[in-house]
């Protein structure tokens, strides 16, 4: 599913983020990635969304090399993405529902059947009864869960998540972590980035550690 070769990303400055990180993930497979702050974690997720390309080497997903998409390819393979980001970026002056549906709107999918889905991803995160609440009414954790509500609502193929449970207490982030468990056990590729050991360890799921930009374990 995800093959990095030699991927690199360096910023100005002499700001290297990734440094020749060579990894696989298989198709189906759920991954941790781990390693200290400014190891380089949001960076790779963020190639791996397209957002932004490596400065060297090759980041393929599905066979397909991210670097020579075209901005309309780019656009319809990050519809088969879910991104939670670290600071979920939701819309401010836009309701839970316009939030989680966006990306159902941008494929022409109509309304009704926009908030039946939403009613069902909501209903997932614990929120189904905030749909007409805005993103400032709502608390840290609450935003976390809208985000990652938004982020399943496509049924992608890839679920792409940065701290996912970073804001919510230890039992919610628990909670948090069986959504993504249950979408991988119906095939859907998932990669967590997080410093949660206890998380990590009781999962029990691979883990790639990142550390200065290097794969510092697998
Ligand atoms: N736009 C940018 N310009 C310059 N340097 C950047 C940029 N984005 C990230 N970096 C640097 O790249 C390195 C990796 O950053 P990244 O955000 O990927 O780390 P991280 O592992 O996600 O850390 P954290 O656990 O704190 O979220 C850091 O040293 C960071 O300062
Ligand atoms: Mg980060």
């Amino acid at each position: 599913m995800i093959d990095a070769t030699h991927v690199s990303r360096r910023y100005p400055r002499g700001i290297t983020a990734l440094a020749d990180v060579s990894l696989s993930v298989e198709k189906g497979e759920f991954v941790f990635l781990t390693g200290p702050s400014g190891a380089g974690k949001s960076t790779l997720l963020r190639l791996l969304l397209r957002e932004d390309v490596p400065t060297g080497g090759t980041l393929r997903v599905g066979g397909r090399d991210l670097a020579r998409l075209s901005p309309g390819e780019v656009q319809s393979y990050r519809r088969t993405v879910g991104f939670v980001f670290q600071d979920f970026r939701l819309v401010p002056r836009r309701t839970v529902l316009e939030n989680v549906t966006l990306v159902l709107r941008a494929m022409g999918v109509d309304a009704p059947a926009q908030r039946r889905r939403a009613l069902q991803v909501l209903q997932a995160v614990g929120l189904e009864q905030r749909l007409e609440s805005f993103p400032p009414e709502l608390s840290g954790g609450e935003q976390q869960r809208i985000a990652i509500a938004r982020a399943l609502i496509n049924d992608p193929h890839l679920v792409l998540a940065d701290e996912p449970t970073g804001n919510l207490d230890p039992d919610l982030a628990w909670e948090v972590m069986q959504l993504f468990r249950e979408m991988n056990t119906r095939g859907t590729t998932v990669v967590v980035a997080t410093h949660d050991r206890e998380l990590i360890r009781r999962l029990g799921r691979r883990t790639i550690r990142l550390d200065r930009g290097q794969v510092a374990g697998a």
